[in-house]
């Protein structure tokens, strides 16, 4: 070949790299909008606050996003030079903050969708600031315990979702002991495995005890991925005389103590030592969900900590907000497992989350038909057990926390930066360069009454322990994958949020 042939060819080289990253780039960013995915007509756009919560600070200044993703970040006095024809949308005062992401939701669908279902549970999520959520694997039917299971999930999802939905699979004692499931499992996508220290209310999803738990570990340990646990063994209680009425609450929380908690995470412990570095279970996490109890147990979690075990714990804003002596005799709208506790129970919830003791938030969305939940005499305990709250947690959290020093920082600490770490989301749950543009904008002084008047978009809003409060933070606007997803109440047509595999 004539060394002219060869300049000609090695000119395209540049072409050719270019043509590889854009075909990169084009399997590695979120779908960028079409026309039904955003309420904004542009994917290359700059978001104006005086309040943007970035990694290090709060600052004035502008978000630049191009094709679902963050793609600068400026100041202030910079960002005025830079925006040249792109569109500007101005929120003012308003916080732009990582949208949040609930690594701890029922939505039910496939099987029991009229209890929640994902286009309602997606669509109050969007409205709620949450731009990302891990489905747990029960409460649908079937409960996700292998590869064919997940597909029913995920084609329950194909477009019905306002938001990115990720799942998580259910390690079960007929699947805890066979790794080639529980391999098929990982490997089709979920991003880890839960399981239950105590019977869960679902028929097809029993409990496991340590012996199915450390053989889940060793094989979550391969793919680096967590086992979220819920912590409750049960143990004898004694009812004394005058503690049988149904319809009193403390008639329900004596049924399960913390003692009940305290005995599941010393169980738990046994085998957590697997995941410290040199253990056979290196690589693997476990995390504690739902953590009601703040004294014996949180101190056994701290001691883990300390001793190099691979652990978290999350809590949820029901802990945060309620206090089992102002839950009404016959109000099962507040009945969940493990049980809201007492006041000084919730004091020291605070305070353990403020310090960091408890690593991160979780809604535990997690409701019912009505008939299930309200309509049962108020009977606490043949109640169906679950809180619904997936709309609402932003202002729940910063409300009922503003007493307690709860900032923006915190905020994003447990609903953005520590979940996108535990479901190993690396290009989630910041506002940086680089990050996909999963963003909510929210107004932290504004106040409203969750009253008849304010839209819902939860399938049953009655069953919600938080209707008829009065709260302050208003979300405006949520982005997902850099799409504009719901404003001033109205959300987008499509349903373009993704599903996220492993
Ligand atoms: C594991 O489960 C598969 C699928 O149900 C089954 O074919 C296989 O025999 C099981 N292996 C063991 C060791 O039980
Ligand atoms: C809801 O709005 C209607 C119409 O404006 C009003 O009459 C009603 O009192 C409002 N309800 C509450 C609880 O504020
Ligand atoms: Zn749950």
């Amino acid at each position: 070949m004539k060394s002219g042939t060869w300049r000609f060819l090695v000119s395209f080289i540049p072409l050719l790299i270019y043509l590889l990253y854009i075909l990169y780039s084009d399997f590695s960013s979120p779908k960028p909008t079409t026309s039904g995915c955003s309420l904004l007509p542009h994917q290359h756009y700059w978001i104006v606050s005086k309040r943007i919560v970035t990694p290090h600070e709060i600052i004035s200044g502008a978000v630049e996003i191009n094709g679902g993703s963050i793609i600068s970040l400026v100041k202030e006095k910079d960002w005025l030079e830079k925006v040249k024809n792109e569109p500007v949308i101005d929120y003012g005062e308003a916080v732009v903050m990582p949208g949040l992401i609930d690594v701890h939701a029922h939505l039910d669908d496939p099987g029991r969708a009229e209890w929640e279902g994902f286009p309602s549970g997606t669509m109050a999520a969007a409205a709620g600031g949450i731009t990302t959520l891990i489905d747990m694997p029960l409460n649908s039917f079937p409960s996700t315990v292998s590869e064919e299971t997940l597909q029913l999930k995920i084609e329950a999802a194909k477009g019905s979702i306002f938001v990115n939905v990720g799942f998580w699979g259910g390690l079960v004692p007929e699947n805890a002991f066979n790794a080639s499931v529980l391999e098929n499992l990982l490997n089709a996508g979920v991003l880890g495995l839960k399981s239950f220290m105590c019977p869960s209310g679902i028929n097809d999803f029993p409990m496991t005890d340590a012996s199915h738990i450390k053989e889940g570990i060793s094989v979550l340990a391969k793919y680096k991925r967590p086992l979220l646990v819920h912590a409750e063994k049960v143990q004898e209680i004694e009812l004394k005389d005058g503690d049988d009425d149904p319809r009193s609450y403390s008639t329900y929380l004596k049924t399960r103590p913390s003692s009940w908690e305290e005995a599941a995470i010393r169980e738990l412990l046994t085998v957590s030592k697997d995941t410290r570095i040199g253990g056979p279970a290196e690589g693997a996490h476990l995390h504690i969900v739902h953590l009601s109890d703040s004294s014996s147990s949180l101190e056994l979690i701290k001691e883990a900590k300390s001793n190099g075990d691979s652990i978290t714990v999350e809590t949820c804003p029901h802990y945060l907000a309620f206090t089992a002596e102002d839950i009404p005799d016959g109000d099962t709208r507040f009945k969940c497992s493990p049980p809201i506790r007492d006041a000084p129970n919730r004091q020291k919830l605070w305070e353990a989350l403020m310090d960091g003791d408890i690593d991160m938030l979780s809604s535990d969305h997690s409701p019912s038909v009505p008939e299930l939940k309200l309509f049962t005499e108020g009977d606490f305990l043949r109640a169906w057990g679950g809180i619904s709250s997936l709309q609402f947690v932003l202002p729940v959290t910063w409300s009922y926390g503003l007493k307690y020093g709860v900032t923006l920082e915190k905020l994003v600490s447990w609903w953005s930066e520590k979940p996108a770490k535990l479901a190993s989301q690396d290009l989630k749950g910041a506002i940086e360069i680089g990050k996909h543009a999963d963003i909510v904008v929210w107004e932290p002084e504004k106040e409203f009454d969750l009253d008849e008047n304010h839209t819902v978009h939860l399938k049953h809003p009655s069953i919600s322990a938080y209707m008829g409060s009065r709260l302050t933070g208003r979300v405006v606007a949520t982005f997902v994958n850099g799409n504009l997803v719901f404003e001033d109440g109205k959300h987008t047509p499509d349903a373009c949020g993704t599903t996220i595999l492993a």
